[in-house]
This record gives structure tokens, sequence and C-alpha cells, in this order.
């Protein structure tokens, strides 16, 4: 099988490097082909996402995605991340959280946000005027229909018992009000529990009753905005791993960006590119490997092997060191 490995820019390339690292030592088999993408590969080849990039994503059973720099300006510029989601057609953008050894984060966590990821704010079609921009915001039956029936499936199969259909139909009262109609058409007879909350309200309750959300199910930017919330509270941005699902292409990469601030000096935790790994391992029906590159990394923590953002000292290199040689033994 092959994967196709696009590092990116940023920290993109070092959490990259870490998850390959452990694929090498868990799936020999696996044909990891490396793929150029983002503002560096602009300022070496002029493209952003190169068509030879596409067409190996294309040609590859899964994609594994560091992160992009968004240049601060770029008349018409579209993050490659948004044009794989809409080329490949990649609805389903699931992002579990949690924490990732007891004790660590601000507060226990273990939440399944499934976010709509082809449409809603994320459009790109803004037409500009004397007096301002307008968004043209989509939200099609087609797209509500198909990821209620994701999020219900990933409820019901991973023997979940709440899904909460998070809106805000009470101001967005066609659009928000159409996700919500059909969600409550999506889970009739499910044995799951179903209901709703205003996406206000479920930022709040993330944080003063975490326990009672379980899976999310949620248009494209609340799902953006609530997954970055989830993983600060869980651990951090360098814990959370995420995979964008679509009928016939899956990519997987960790929730953070490239983080400007700390990239080349190996202080990111590639722990998110790793579980993302893990994902993309049970993607291609690999449960073993996936199982146990979640327990190392986990073990790992646990055992008190830490980065920065984490409070320890470890460089990137060195934590993905220790959990490589975890899986050896
Ligand atoms: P970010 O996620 O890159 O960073 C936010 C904060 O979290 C920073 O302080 C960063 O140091 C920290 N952080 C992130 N990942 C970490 C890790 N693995 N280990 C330790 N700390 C980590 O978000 P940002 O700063 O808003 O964005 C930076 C750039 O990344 C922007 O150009 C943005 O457009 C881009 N971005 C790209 C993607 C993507 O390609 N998928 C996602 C989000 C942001
Ligand atoms: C994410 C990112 C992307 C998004 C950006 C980089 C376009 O923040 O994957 O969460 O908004 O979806
Ligand atoms: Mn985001």
């Amino acid at each position: 099988m092959r994967v196709a490995v696009l590092p990116g820019d940023g920290i993109g390339p070092e959490v990259i490097g870490a998850a390959v690292a452990a694929l090498r030592e868990l799936a020999p088999e696996l044909e990891l082909v490396h793929g150029d993408v983002g503002l560096e590969c602009h300022s070496r080849r002029g493209e952003y996402l190169p068509d030879e990039t596409m067409e190996l994503v294309k040609g590859s059973d899964a994609v594994l995605f560091g992160a992009v720099s968004t240049p601060l300006s770029a008349e018409g510029y579209r993050s490659p991340i948004l044009t794989m989601r809409r080329e490949l057609d990649l609805y389903a953008n699931l992002r579990p959280v949690r924490n990732l050894a007891p004790g660590l984060g601000l507060l226990d966590l273990d939440v399944i946000i499934v976010r709509e990821n082809t449409e809603g704010m994320y459009t790109g079609d803004e037409s500009v005027d004397e007096e301002g921009v307008t968004l043209s915001r989509r939200v099609s039956r087609r797209a509500c229909e198909r990821i209620c029936r994701f999020a219900r499936d990933i409820g019901e199969s991973s023997g979940r018992g709440r899904l909460t259909c998070v809106h805000k139909a009470n101001v967005l009262r066609r659009s928000d009000g159409l996700f919500r109609d059909v969600f409550y058409e999506t889970v009739r007879g499910s044995a799951l529990r179903c209901d709703e909350m205003l996406v206000d309200a479920a930022a709040a309750e993330l944080v003063v009753r975490p326990d009672a959300l379980d899976v999310i199910v949620t248009l494209n930017l609340y799902g953006d905005i609530l997954s970055d919330e989830a993983a600060a509270l869980a651990g951090g941005l360098g814990t959370a791993p995420s995979a964008n699902i679509g009928d016939r292409h899956a990519l997987f990469e960790p929730v953070h960006g490239s983080a400007p601030d700390i990239a080349g000096r190996d202080l990111a935790n590639p722990s998110a590119a790793l579980l993302s790994a893990a994902m993309m391992l049970d993607h291609l029906r690999m449960p073993e490997p996936a199982a146990a590159l979640r327990s190392a990394v986990s073990g790992t923590v646990a055992d008190g092997g830490r980065t920065r953002d984490l409070g320890g000292e470890l460089g990137t290199e060195e934590f993905a060191s220790l959990v490589v040689s975890r899986l050896r033994s």
C-alpha cells in the first residue's frame, strides 16, 4: 500500500519525521512517498500545491499531512489543505480529543468531534464591493446527511452513549436549521441518546461539564474552533490528531498548524502527528500496529517522557526515539 507523505512547513517536517520513523518500524511494508506542498514549496517552485503532488495524493491509499503556513498576503490564495479536502471530497473531519495520560491537561476529556469538512463558512466565496465583503455560506442537505450519518455510525460503532448536534440555529435559522432538521431525521431509531446544543453553550460546556459531551457533530467552522479548544483543555495542540475521510480518499493530519513560533528548534510535540499516523493505520486495516503506536505514545508520556509543551524537557527527536524504542521492545 502506498502512503503520500506531505510534511509541509514549519514544524510539519519535524513532527512528520517522527511519524515516518514510527511507521518504518511498525509497518515496513508501507511504501512512503514524499510530496511537496505549502509556502516553502511555493518559494522554491512557484506553486502551493503542485499537480504532481495532487497526482501522488490521488494515486495513494492514504495521505499523511503535516501543516502548511499561510502567506500573509497573496491574492486569491486558498490553503492547500482546503483544496485537498474539497478535491478529494473528504467530507468528514474526525477529531477525537482525549488526555494522553492521566493528570495531563487542564481537565479530563474524552470527546469525538465530527466536523463537516467541505462547505459552511469555508466556501471561499467572498464578493467585494465598495462597502465591504459578503461571504456566501453554503449548507446543503447532502452534506448534512452524510456528516450526520458518519457521526451516528462512529458513535454507534465505538460504543458511545450520546451524540450532540452543535449549531447556531437560533440565529442562522434556515441554514443551521437545515443541519438540525437533517440531524434528527438521520438519527431516528439510533440507540444513541441524541440531542442538540447551541455552539456558544457547547464551548462553555466543554470547560464546565466536559463529561457531559461525548460525540459532537457540527458545521465546519464550529468544529474547527471547538477542536482547538478541546485539544487545549486536554493537554495541548501537540496531542490532538485528526482524520479527513471521504468515500474514496483519506488524509491524516495533526489538528495543529505549522507553529512558526517554535519551528526548527526541536521543540514540537510529535504526539498529534504520531496519533494521526495511528488513525491512518486503522484506516488501512492495520489495527495491531495502530494500537501499538497509540500505546507507545501514551506509555512514553505516562512514564514521564514529555516535550516542553507538556512541562518536560525532551526535544521532538528524543521523544520520537523513546516511542520508537518502545515499539521495538
Ligand atoms: P498553530 O496550531 O500552528 O500554533 C498555535 C500554538 O500552539 C503555537 O503557540 C504553537 O507553538 C503551539 N503548538 C502547535 N503545535 C504544537 C506542537 N506540536 N507542539 C508544541 N506546541 C505546538 O496555529 P497558528 O499559530 O494560529 O498558525 C500558524 C500557521 O499555521 C498559520 O500560517 C496557519 O494558517 C497555519 N495553520 C495550518 C494548518 C494546517 O495546515 N493544517 C492548521 C492550522 C494552522
Ligand atoms: C484546521 C486548520 C485549517 C482549517 C486551516 C489551516 C485552513 O485550522 O485543519 O483545523 O481551518 O480547517
Ligand atoms: Mn484549525
